[in-house]
């Protein structure tokens, strides 16, 4: 019986990670967030009511279950509050089940504006961020002058250290982005005002785990983003900051890789991407607008227009070795009920000198060298949202599948064939739910 499951994303994001990590946290004790921030937007839907979660971790509808912010995760106070609050509107109350590590990096108002100001005056190049100011929090950190929620305990300090990082910020945001300064006074108000609810927010997350696993209790690892946008196996520059990456789970979170004793991948079945950069299988128009429609693939942070495309083999079976992935987990079946044939992408094709290869490329360069080289499958043409077992789905949908298990050599345990919680083809009993 495994007991500490990590559950990521095996594309760009969005494959549906947070319906399969609410699914597989019924009977876990913790369910813990490693990397990322308020970047990440994961939807579940229990009983036809939406939640649009970010920050805390998707495992948390479930009364017994904590939700444990590992020193990976970025926090933007005001986002933790903010979405804190907005849970407790929709009458679910999930502050006092939630721990965070003191090591967490702060996202304060000038990561935003930085963000901000270098998307707008990046021009082409421009990442297509969600402007939460991730990447500069992230920067900080590896520069060594980032804030940490734990520095708030001494306020003499921190104030003194704020005022530093502002000097610096303000330095570029005037002087080469021409834009206007922060407020050095504001921004120190508004995280002390706070600063007394995060400290109380706080624990030893690495001993807490520890603790966990040495009673056999059940750890749910929640991956945010997806593989291809891994700070370093992702298309860079076209990636998030963090490791999305299974190797992330454990850095982020302090629990050894000997503990993860099962890495289950979401996999869309199809593909999407928000933002710019590399997707060999994008489609456009009609078959765009057939997969944006009913797949409804608009962000859930930003709310921005998802591109979509065909699912890419190749680029999965990277993400596979990446990731150690014991299994899949298959979502959003159901929207590919209406095509009359759908296509899998196999193998690229070099552009320049025409070879096939099966791997994915290593530069920008490179990606834009390749096409997609696609197998056609029949499409099965009925509906198969909702449908609970597996020989109740149509022949030509489990032969899709099946394809997918042959060409990946992977099982899948879990088919998604709706938004809602109980749309779920369960093949293996992990964790007995
Ligand atoms: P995440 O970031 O990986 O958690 O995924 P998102 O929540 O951003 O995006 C997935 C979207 O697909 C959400 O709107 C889900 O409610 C929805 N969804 C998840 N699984 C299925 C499914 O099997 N079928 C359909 N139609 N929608 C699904
Ligand atoms: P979940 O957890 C999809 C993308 C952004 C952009 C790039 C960098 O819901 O799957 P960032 O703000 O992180 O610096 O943006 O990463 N991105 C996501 N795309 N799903 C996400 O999270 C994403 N989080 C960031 O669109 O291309
Ligand atoms: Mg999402």
């Amino acid at each position: 019986m495994y007991k500490n499951i990590i559950i990521l994303g095996a594309q760009w994001g969005d494959e549906g990670k947070g319906k399969i990590v609410d699914l597989l946290t019924q009977k876990a004790k913790y369910v813990v967030r490693y990397q990322g921030g308020h970047n990440a937007g994961h939807t579940l839907v229990v009983e036809g009511k939406k939640i649009i979660l970010h920050i805390i971790p998707s495992g948390i509808l479930h009364k017994n279950v904590i939700g444990l912010l590992g020193n990976g995760v970025v926090i933007s106070p005001f986002g933790l509050i903010d979405e804190i609050k907005k849970l407790e509107q929709q009458g679910i109350f999930v502050k006092d089940k939630i721990l965070i590590s003191e090591h967490c990096f702060l996202i304060l108002p000038y990561h935003v504006r930085m963000d901000i100001a270098r998307e707008r005056n990046s021009g082409m190049s421009s990442i297509g961020t969600t402007k939460r100011g991730i990447g500069p929090t992230y920067e900080d950190k590896i520069a060594r002058r980032g804030v940490r929620i734990g520095d708030l305990r001494n306020k003499d300090n921190f104030s003194v250290n704020l005022k530093k990082i502002i000097k610096y910020y303000n330095y570029q945001l005037v002087n080469f982005y021409k834009e206007k300064p922060v407020n050095y006074n504001n921004i120190l108000k508004d995280v002390m005002d706070v600063s007394d609810i995060l400290i109380d927010m706080t624990a030893d997350i690495p001993n807490i785990l520890y603790s966990a696993i040495e009673c056999n209790q059940l750890i749910v690892f929640e991956g945010a983003q997806g593989t291809l946008l891994d700070i370093d196996h992702g298309t860079y520059p076209y990636v998030t900051s963090s490791n999305s990456t299974s190797g992330g789970a454990s850095t982020g979170s302090g629990v050894g890789p000997l503990n993860f004793d099962y890495i289950l991948g979401v996999v869309k079945a199809y593909a999407t991407r928000v933002g710019f950069g590399p997707f060999p299988t994008e489609v456009f128009n009609e078959l765009d607008n057939y997969f944006c429609n009913y797949g409804s693939e608009f962000g859930s942070t930003t709310g921005r227009r998802r591109r979509t495309g065909w699912l890419d083999m190749v680029a999965l079976k990277r993400s596979i070795r990446i990731n150690s992935l014991s299994s899949l987990a298959l979502t959003k079946l159901d929207v590919l009920d209406r095509l009359k044939e759908i296509k899998i992408c196999i193998a690229y094709k070099n552009l320049k000198n025409n070879s096939i290869t099966v791997d994915t490329p290593f530069s920008i360069e490179g990606w834009n060298e390749i096409e997609p080289i696609y197998e056609t499958l029949s499409g099965w043409n009925e509906s198969t949202l909702g449908i609970t077992s597996l020989s109740k789905l149509p022949l030509l949908a489990r032969n899709y599948i099946k394809r997918i298990e042959e060409i990946t050599k992977l099982p899948i345990d879990f088919i998604s064939t709706g938004p809602d919680r109980k749309d779920i083809i369960k093949l293996n009993n992990l964790f007995n739910i």
